[in-house]
């Protein structure tokens, strides 16, 4: 069973049905203002900082019925007083006739058709604005004229989001609203966020007269405060009560009689929900977006940034669902993804100190470079300021403040306060960065380190090129007694949390991966010294991993701070984890014929036809040793589950095997695309990937969660336009290295590098999965596979016969 299709020429998933097994969302605007917009119009909106400047409530625990943060009502009147529904279908539940919710490239559209009233709205944020706009276009279907009357609702929450959950006198008494009248005699309702030091005015307001307003949600629902979303009381009423609340659960609701409608006619209302410091300050704006002309230039404005983004890689391959994923959807969520890190989701609500992830983020931006470089380079630069001048790194960070944590660490006091992986995780992103841009200049722009003094003055400043270097040199200098780095509090697997003088043998692939990027980079800069003496760590540490790791028939996991095994053979549980197969090949420590053992037991052992498991068999039962994984059952997101982030990571190293069969197999398994049809097990939306899915050990196998804000977007995407369709930006040109299903007879490709446009087809007339017999540059046999930097501004034709 299906709820919606993909519409690929309109670039939108329509889904048809509002009652999806999950609540399925879309993000609107940016972390500066915006936020999520669910396919029943309930909407979760902040404004810079999703902890500390929420706007409207969304409490995405209540049941999937229940309103949330903002809906529309519209009230047909009939003799005996009115019938009242929402278009939304939430949160009056009725039936409907038609319903149909356009998942775009930044904006919903729902459009609804209920009792012979067709509800076309269109939800977005105008480009670089603080204001939600919603375009609402109502039309009479029936034969009959109908008089009707329009009420948009907002419920405001407490700026300070686990504040309103937690203190229910202080928050009510702060939460005041007024009605501010225009000269021109529009309305504006205004809702007073008076946030730390400085006070806010959230804003609600239309394009249309306002006949009365409702401020009190005891009021709105009324039945003395027993009053119900589905029908609110005063929606019975003619007019609401006109009440400024200076206490209590503040709402907007705004009534619009629209009067009678004839048979085909329709009206349109623009709402807009804003924030600003005053509402002088957002005045002109205001009045502006009350024109259709004006909502409508800034929806194509939104619509042509994302024409812009998605632009810069086109693919045409003989794999319909992968095409969907790569020229739309997968590349949008690798930038929703850059934007809001962990931070704001139906499953991650911005609380504490979670904020920006470094290593969530450095990961993250690698999935836009070929699209956004330099808005790539921007967050690069932010994750370099929470370095450490020992070269380890802060684990997350606010971006409003720049404050930062060491994340979960802090909350166990026996265990080391550092991750050991952060830090190695940029080195990857800025090489990435400089081979995709080819500005290497920015190897030596001053950054300051972490520390400050009193005055909150960076202690030291160091070249983006020095703070790499003291990555490198941390994680040397930080190593176990079998000569690997030390876990730290975790690595790339947050759960695994073992007492002090643990090992990794992800960090030691991560730090090997480090290391031979650094090489290939120091070579090109011309720095031979440093290159020498970083290939020797990376000689010293492959030795390491390959003479105490290899468990026989894969890499062991960890060495616990006892020196005994994880990951092994030997253990009754958590025998085999897949990072250490995955990350031995890509680091290049593997010999091939470890490298094909592991993968092959990967293949055997770890994988299942929902993806593969992270680890396997799952622990059952808390471990205080162990820590965090132990609290899952066995199937459960680190704990044996399908953790979609790992998956991409084994196609990388399948590719590098040579073994595109493979590698494309796996894709397949968790393209998301594929899931249409099975969507009421999957639950999450076919549209995006989750972070995980249940294995096969747990009775719900098959069940995604934890949808849009996974690192499995970026490396997804990675591993199949660099290492499976394998066009791979590098120092000196365009890689040209695919590595395909044996089937396919080629593909296409348009990608924009460093200021030309490469038009590449590929052919694979053996069928063959990996390997180039000639490459033609605009008709020229070029000797290799690296198209060298043109810089002309021009379209380029690349053929590419593999053989
Ligand atoms: C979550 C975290 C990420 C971590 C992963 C595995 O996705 O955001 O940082 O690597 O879990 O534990």
């Amino acid at each position: 069973m299906s709820f919606g299709y993909f519409d690929d020429a309109q670039k939108v998933y329509v889904i048809t049905d509002p009652r999806t097994p999950a609540t399925w969302i879309n993000y609107i605007g940016t972390i500066g203002f915006g936020g999520f917009v669910d396919q029943t119009g309930g909407a979760l909106i902040c404004k810079g900082d999703p902890a500390l400047n929420r706007i409207i409530k969304y409490i995405p625990q209540l049941p999937n019925g229940d309103f949330k943060g903002e809906t529309l009502y519209i009230r047909i009147k009939v003799p005996s007083g009115y019938k009242v529904f929402s278009p939304f279908y939430v949160p009056t539940l009725d039936n409907y006739d038609r319903y149909e919710c356009r998942v775009g490239l930044g904006y919903m559209k729902i459009l609804s058709e209920f009792y012979g009233i067709r509800t076309e709205a269109v939800i977005f944020v105008p480009m670089n604005q603080s204001c939600e706009i919603r375009d609402i276009c109502i039309t009479n279907l029936t034969k009959e004229p109908i008089e009707l009357d329009v009420i948009p609702v907002v419920e405001y929450t407490h700026f300070d989001a686990l504040k309103q959950l937690t203190n229910a006198d202080w928050v009510p008494q702060t939460m005041q609203s007024k009605i501010v009248e225009e000269d021109a005699g529009y309305k504006i309702l205004t809702q007073y966020a008076f946030m730390n030091k400085e006070s806010r005015i959230n804003y609600f307001t239309s394009n249309y007269p306002i006949s009365s307003f409702e401020s009190d949600r005891k009021i709105f629902l009324g039945n003395r405060g027993y009053g119900i979303w589905k029908c609110p009381k005063s929606l019975y009423e003619d007019e609401l009560s006109n009440y400024e609340a200076r206490r209590g659960d503040n709402i907007g609701a705004l009534m619009h009689h629209i009067g009678i409608l004839e048979s085909g006619e329709h009206k349109e209302i623009i709402t807009q929900l804003g924030q600003a410091a005053s509402l002088r300050e957002v005045m002109q704006d205001i009045q502006r977006y009350r024109d259709p002309a004006i909502v409508n230039k800034a929806f194509i404005g939104l619509k042509e940034f994302w024409e812009n983004y998605l632009s810069k890689i086109v693919v045409d391959t003989p794999d319909a669902a992968m095409n969907t994923m790569l020229n739309m959807h997968n590349p949008r969520q690798c930038y929703i993804t850059k934007n809001w890190s962990r931070y704001l989701s139906q499953y991650q609500l911005g609380f504490g100190a979670r904020g920006i992830g470094f290593r969530d983020s450095a990961q993250d931006v690698m999935g836009i470079l070929g699209h956004a470089p330099e808005e790539g380079r921007e967050l690069i630069e932010m994750l370099l300021h929470v370095q450490n001048r020992n070269g380890s790194a802060m684990h997350q960070f606010n971006p409003v403040t720049m404050e930062a944590s060491a994340g979960d660490s802090r909350e166990m006091e026996d265990r080391p306060k550092y991750y050991s992986d952060d830090h190695l995780w940029i080195v990857l992103a800025v090489c990435a960065y400089i081979k995709e841009t080819g500005n290497t200049a920015f190897l030596s722009k001053q950054i300051p380190f972490y520390e400050k003094d009193k005055e909150g003055k960076p202690l030291e400043w160091g070249s983006v090129l020095e703070h790499l270097k003291r990555g490198i040199e941390f994680t040397k200098e930080d190593c176990g007694v079998h000569g690997l780095p030390l876990l730290g509090f975790a690595d790339w697997n947050d759960t695994v949390n073992l007492p002090y003088g643990a090992e990794s043998v992800f960090t030691a692939n991560l730090y090997g991966t480090a290391l031979k990027e650094m090489v290939e980079l120091l070579r090109y800069i011309r720095d031979e010294a440093l290159a020498q003496a970083y290939e020797e760590c990376y000689v010293s540490m492959k030795k390491n991993v390959n003479q105490y790791c290899w468990d026989g028939k894969w890499y062991i996991r960890y060495f616990d701070h006892h020196g005994q095994k994880i990951g092994s053979n030997e253990n009754e549980k958590g025998k085999i984890y897949a990072n250490a197969q995955s990350w031995s090949v890509i680091s290049g420590f593997a010999p091939y014929d470890r490298a094909a053992v592991a993968l092959q037991s990967v293949n055997r052992i770890l994988n299942t036809r929902n993806g593969i498991k992270l680890s396997d068999p799952g622990y059952d039962g808390y471990d205080s040793e162990k820590g965090g994984i132990t609290t899952y059952p066995p199937g459960a997101k680190e704990n044996g589950g399908i953790f979609l982030h790992s998956n991409p990571w084994v196609m990388m190293a399948e590719t590098m095997l040579g073994n595109g069969d493979q590698a494309f197999a796996y894709y397949n398994q968790i393209n998301p695309v594929l899931k249409n049809d099975v969507v009421e097990s999957y639950e999450c939306e076919p549209y995006c990937y989750p972070q995980n899915i249940l294995g096969d050990e747990h009775p719900q196998f098959g069940l995604a969660r934890n949808s849009w804000l996974s690192g499995t977007a970026s490396w997804v995407y990675q591993a199949s336009v660099k290492y499976i369709l394998g066009v791979r930006p590098n120092y000196e040109g365009l890689m040209i290295d695919p590595c395909i299903p044996s089937q396919w007879k080629g593909f296409r490709m348009r990608k924009h590098f460093r200021n030309a446009v490469f038009e590449i087809d590929v052919k694979n007339p053996e069928g063959i999965c990996k390997g180039i017999k000639q490459v033609l540059l605009d008709g020229k046999e070029i000797e290799g596979q690296i198209i060298p930097v043109l810089e002309d501004g021009k379209v380029h034709n690349v053929q590419v016969i593999m053989g």
